[in-house]
């Protein structure tokens, strides 16, 4: 099964589209950030995500993954300007599984009207989270659901939900999951590419008791994004491995992975931007 995973496109969101209703606060905070910084970072995301299913077709892939952060601002005509961007590439044969980012979930607001999940919701899969999805031959994905609404400007971190841990370890207890290869997705990274925790306005603030529930995963990976850098990254007592895929989209840093799963063995390939369309480091390949 060829498996590709992406994160973290942040859309540009038309900012004369956003409700006037929704601007007091962290918005015009964001927007300000925006319109000064980010958005040159990423001004051909309609173009790069384009290349991707290109990319998508050319490889053959059966199932793409996104680990969120589809928007900047969590606006409802950013989600579902984004949904429509996204749509080639849900029609992969096995599909398109996601899970939400921080910046589709910005305000408490975006809770409230559960947008991302009418908007979304066809591809998270349905009920409590993680939502578990089998796919033969023999492989599991687990979407674990770790972003909230950070009002506070300074702070953009994450958690899994207690209940989500509980549930993801009866999950991963299950029979029928032990011979499978099981890939993990959230969206903040439960390490770093040193091996470190992320800060804790930045990261996930409970990455060990994640990744302690983790640990009875024989074969697999924890896949992710959130911070903006491909990379892949072993944790001491993990027989899983932590895959990073960075920003698909912002300039000069563009990454995903393409995974080659057969049986037990997988292979990881990473995957950049060359000017015009995204291209595989076989050189970088990493067995496991
Ligand atoms: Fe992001």
């Amino acid at each position: 099964m060829r498996i590709l995973h992406f994160s973290d496109p942040h859309l540009d969101p038309d900012l004369r589209a956003v409700p006037v209703s929704e601007w007091p606060g962290k918005r015009i905070i964001g927007a300000a950030n925006l319109l000064l910084n980010r958005r040159r970072h990423f001004d051909r995301v309609d173009e790069k995500l384009a290349a991707l299913d290109r990319f998508r077709q050319e490889q053959n892939v059966d199932l793409v993954l996104c680990t969120g952060d589809y928007t900047v601002l969590g606006t409802e005509p950013e989600l579902e300007r984004a949904r429509k961007v996204i749509a080639p590439l849900t029609r992969a044969p096995l599909g398109f599984l996601t899970v939400p980012g921080n910046h589709d979930l910005y305000m408490p607001d975006t809770v409230r009207d559960q947008r991302f999940e009418r908007i979304f919701g066809d591809l998270t899969g349905a009920g409590e989270w993680p939502r578990l999805r089998l796919l033969d031959p023999g492989v599991a994905v687990v979407g674990v659901h770790s972003a909230r609404p950070n009002p506070q400007p300074w702070r953009s971190s994450g958690r899994v939900p207690p209940e989500q841990l509980e549930a993801l370890a009866r999950i991963l207890a299950l029979p029928d999951m032990q011979d499978r290869f099981v890939l993990v997705m959230t969206h903040y990274a439960p390490r770093l590419w040193n091996g470190q925790p992320d800060s804790p306005s930045h990261g996930m603030t409970n990455a060990e008791e994640f990744l302690d529930v983790c640990r009875s995963i024989r074969k697999g990976a924890i896949l992710f994004g959130h911070v903006h850098r491909r990379y892949r990254v072993d944790v001491p007592g993990l027989q899983t491995v932590l895959f990073c895929a960075g920003s698909v989209s912002q300039n000069g840093r563009e990454g995903l992975w393409l995974f080659e799963i057969d049986g037990s063995s997988a292979k990881a390939v990473p995957g950049r931007w060359d000017g015009s369309g995204y291209a595989l480091a076989e050189n970088e390949a990493y067995e496991f």
